[in-house]
């Protein structure tokens, strides 16, 4: 029997086991039994949201240089999977559109992360908000990033919507800064909290989900202490660890 409540979110799609951001990803993450799938997305040339972690296409693409600098339709020349390995060679960096209708038939958790440039913050909030009103899945989607005006602006827009800050280090203030940005979500390094911390905040309501956590003693002991998920990249052993507790 399961003891944990804690969900698994597959970090980038599975990617430990597939290209990172791609739809193969997003794919293998459902069939494997994932609660949630987390991936990256900023704005391209033409202004669509494109799912990409790094500002820049060299490390996961065929291309180069800056995604900002292309139109999506440039985008889809080129591979997103032959870097991982050539079997992925037809994957191709998907319009954050193209991930909404495929979750249309899907009942993950989409936890949506904004990377991009600052300068581009609002025209993301203009872009981002109609699509997710669209395909109506608000009720699904977790939006984060590591900028928090970035967060507290989707916040303003759309009050439903469950937002999250990002952090890399602990805040100084955790409760009063959480409330002040007005999110639920607190998604921290997983190093970067003691159990008591994590304890208290969820005690208060908060859900903690610590990134990005693939070994099995750390991956056990946010389950045991009950935070609302974890972001991993191993996804399948996450799965296997939850089905013994
Ligand atoms: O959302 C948590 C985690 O994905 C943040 O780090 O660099 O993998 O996007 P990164
Ligand atoms: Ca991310």
């Amino acid at each position: 029997m399961t003891l944990t409540g804690t969900k698994v979110f597959a970090h980038r799609g599975f990617s430990s086991q597939y290209p990172e951001n791609t739809m193969v990803a997003f794919q293998a993450s459902a069939d494997i039994g994932a609660d949630g799938i987390e991936f990256d997305i900023q704005l391209t040339k033409d202004h669509v949201p494109v799912v990409i972690h790094d500002l820049t296409l060299d490390r996961t693409t065929t291309g180069k240089g800056f995604v900002r600098d292309y139109t999506a339709s440039e985008l889809k020349k080129f591979s997103a999977g032959s870097w991982f390995s050539d079997t992925f060679k037809a994957e191709t960096i998907p319009t954050l559109e193209e991930v909404l209708i495929w979750a249309k038939t899907h009942s993950l958790t989409l936890n949506i992360e904004l990377k991009g440039s600052v300068a581009d913050r609002n025209l993301t909030v203009a872009t981002v908000l109609p699509l997710l009103k669209k395909y109506d899945l608000e009720e699904r989607i977790i939006l984060s990033s590591f900028d928090h005006k970035s967060v507290h602006t989707f916040q303003k827009h759309n009050p439903f919507l469950e937002t999250a800050v990002i952090v890399a280090a602990a805040l100084y203030e955790p409760e009063s800064y959480l409330r002040h940005v007005n999110v639920l979500g607190y998604h921290f390094s997983y190093v970067s909290l003691l159990d008591e911390e994590v304890k208290a905040l969820i005690k208060k309501g908060f859900r903690l989900r610590p990134y990005t956590v693939n070994e099995e003693r750390w991956i056990k002991k946010f389950f045991e202490l009950g935070c609302d998920a974890i972001f991993t990249d191993e996804v399948e052993k996450a799965l296997r660890i939850r089905g013994r507790m």
